[in-house]
């Protein structure tokens, strides 16, 4: 019996993936950039069993049984299984795959980056592959590349059409912007309206303004981006963040149905971060919304402490069933 169990943290992209040109492969119309969280914040957690004994395979997340008849899931273990030493003895027994994430799942939390993240590098460790298996997690969930990577991490979408080379690279350790800090407020931890694969398809479908996006405003952002983390320019890096999540959600609204994300509450949370920042005069705080309510901030230690007392003036911590943001998971985290 062989057992290996892994952990691997979440992503916050700061120019974010949206759009496939290739749905089963998973290569995204434009290259994207985020953070990677620490270790001791949220992260999945996975153990996978192979042994002889089992009789077929099994795949449980957050305790409970899924099924193992998924494509993604396929396609990874296929992909993993192809580069492996075809020697191995363990290669075609059968496995336990559990998976756990430490914080709210499929609610726009980077949930899958993690779990993809996580599984892909288990399955790797199980199988003795040495090298980049980004490409792999990317098969399973797009943003699970970024997650294979620590510090400042950059998914080049890549040119070939086997997708080999859409693979995720560090730009810079978490090291070298050490005064970096990230506040996760969950405004909603329920399931997310629509899922980001399907509400991407029907962007690529029916979005032009999605096509000016990837093809003109992202790789000006990137550029831009990664040359602020570079210098450590966080006045630029605010305003790159912000702007760059402002155009992902206007491309959502474009989407025909439109995919609507952010609530009230998300729009209370833009609001007070551009109050505080013209007060500051300069940005001190960015804000950044994956495909749901919930806000990301990034902002430097030495402006931790102020920007939570304007959150909890703002927005007072209460749960009155979701639909407000919490206040719980108010403690800043590193980028690992
Ligand atoms: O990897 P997916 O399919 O969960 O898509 C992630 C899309 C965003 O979170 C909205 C953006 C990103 O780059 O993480």
């Amino acid at each position: 019996m062989k057992v290996v169990t892994c952990i691997a943290p979440v992503n916050i992209a700061v120019i974010k993936y949206w759009g496939k040109s290739d749905e089963d492969l998973i290569i995204p119309i434009n290259d994207s950039l985020s953070g990677t969280l620490s270790m001791d914040t949220m992260c999945a957690k996975t153990t996978i069993i192979a042994s002889p004994e089992l009789q077929e395979n099994i795949f449980w997340l957050n305790g409970k049984e899924q099924s193992f008849d998924n494509k993604r899931l396929a396609n990874c273990l296929q992909e993993v299984k192809q580069i492996a030493d075809k020697s191995l003895p363990h290669l075609n027994w059968k496995l336990s795959i559990k998976s756990e994430n430490n914080f709210p799942t499929a609610a726009g939390l980077a949930s899958s980056a993690a779990g993809y993240a996580c599984m892909v590098t288990a399955l790797a460790k199980l199988y003795e592959i040495k090298g980049d298996v980004s490409y792999i997690a990317r098969m399973g969930s797009g943003s699970a590349c970024r997650s294979m990577y620590g510090g400042w991490v950059l998914w080049c979408k890549g040119s070939s059409s086997d997708g080999k080379d859409s693979i995720a690279k560090q730009i810079a350790p978490a090291a070298h912007w050490p005064e970096m800090r990230v506040i996760v407020l969950v405004v909603n931890d329920e399931k997310k309206k629509y899922s980001s694969t399907d509400a991407m398809k029907r962007s690529v479908q029916t979005s032009e303004l999605l096509k000016h996006r990837a093809n003109h405003v992202v790789p000006k952002m990137v550029k831009a981006c990664i040359e602020a983390i570079k210098k450590k320019d966080f006045e630029t890096f605010a305003e790159i963040t912000m702007k760059e999540s402002n155009s992902f959600h206007a491309i959502c609204q474009d989407t025909y149905p439109p995919c609507v994300y952010l609530n009230d509450t998300s729009h209370t949370i833009i609001a007070a971060v551009h109050a505080y920042n013209e007060f500051k005069s300069a940005n001190k705080v960015a804000y950044t919304f994956d495909a749901g309510p919930n806000a990301v901030l990034y902002l430097l230690e030495s402006s931790v402490d102020e920007f939570i007392s304007v959150i909890n003036y703002v927005l007072p911590p209460m749960d009155n069933n979701g639909d407000y943001y919490k206040g719980l998971p108010v403690s800043p985290s590193q980028l690992s």
